[in-house]
């Protein structure tokens, strides 16, 4: 394989395309934002950067916290809606028709159409140039019932996540093995496998 070396770029895919609601006041928002993910398992901390022009910026800066609802291909045309339109221009709950319910800990909007919901309050913001990132611990996490089976397992598999990868927005494809598999005796591997059908 030859490579051509590119200068330094944003080029890591994919990404999950998330939808962040956040509120301060009466004023409530969602955008998307790509630049997100787990730094810390316990306890458990995510991050999200966001350019300081965004309205949302504004709002979990005065708020302190946001929900990073987890997208879907039903949300799909929302997820882009929410990334090229300001909350400064419309209300685009409003417009999408998007429901939105309290989150548990920290009183924040969150979808009610996202299957995973996850509660952050800002512990630190870092200006990294173009954006600032919001360092926060997940404080809850709220999944859709209905998608736990029969022993309660959360099946996220059946939640028909998206992704993006270079500008465009993905449905996740096959199902290639899960955590451990590599290393895994072929009969568990596959047992396993058979589980998730
Ligand atoms: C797929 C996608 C990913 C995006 N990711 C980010 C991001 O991580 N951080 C950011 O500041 N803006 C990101 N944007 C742009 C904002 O979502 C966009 O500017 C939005 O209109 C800001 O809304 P607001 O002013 O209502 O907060 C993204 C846009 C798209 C379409």
């Amino acid at each position: 394989m030859g490579k051509i070396a590119w200068k330094g770029g944003a080029l890591l895919a994919p990404v999950p395309p998330t939808l962040v609601t956040s509120q301060s006041d009466e004023r409530r928002n969602v955008f998307t934002a790509a630049w997100t993910g787990i730094i810390n398992t316990i306890p458990p901390k995510t991050y999200i950067s966001v350019r300081p022009s965004r309205l949302s910026y504004e709002l979990i800066a005065k708020s302190g916290g946001f929900v990073v609802n987890l997208p879907t291909e039903r949300l799909a045309r929302a997820v882009d809606f929410c990334g090229v339109r300001s909350g400064r221009d419309l209300d685009k709950f409003e417009a999408l028709g998007l429901r939105t319910e309290p989150s548990p800990v920290l009183g924040l909007p969150m979808l009610c159409d996202s299957p995973v919901c996850l509660e952050c309050r800002v512990f630190e913001t870092m200006p990294l140039g173009s954006h600032d990132m919001f360092l926060a611990d997940i404080v809850g996490v709220c999944v859709d019932d209905a998608l736990l089976d029969a022993a309660g397992r959360l099946r996220l598999d059946r939640a028909g996540l998206l992704a993006y990868a270079h500008g465009g927005y993905y449905a996740l494809g096959r199902y290639l093995g899960r955590f451990g598999f590599s290393v895994m005796k072929k009969k568990t591997a596959k047992k396993k496998a058979g589980n998730r059908k």
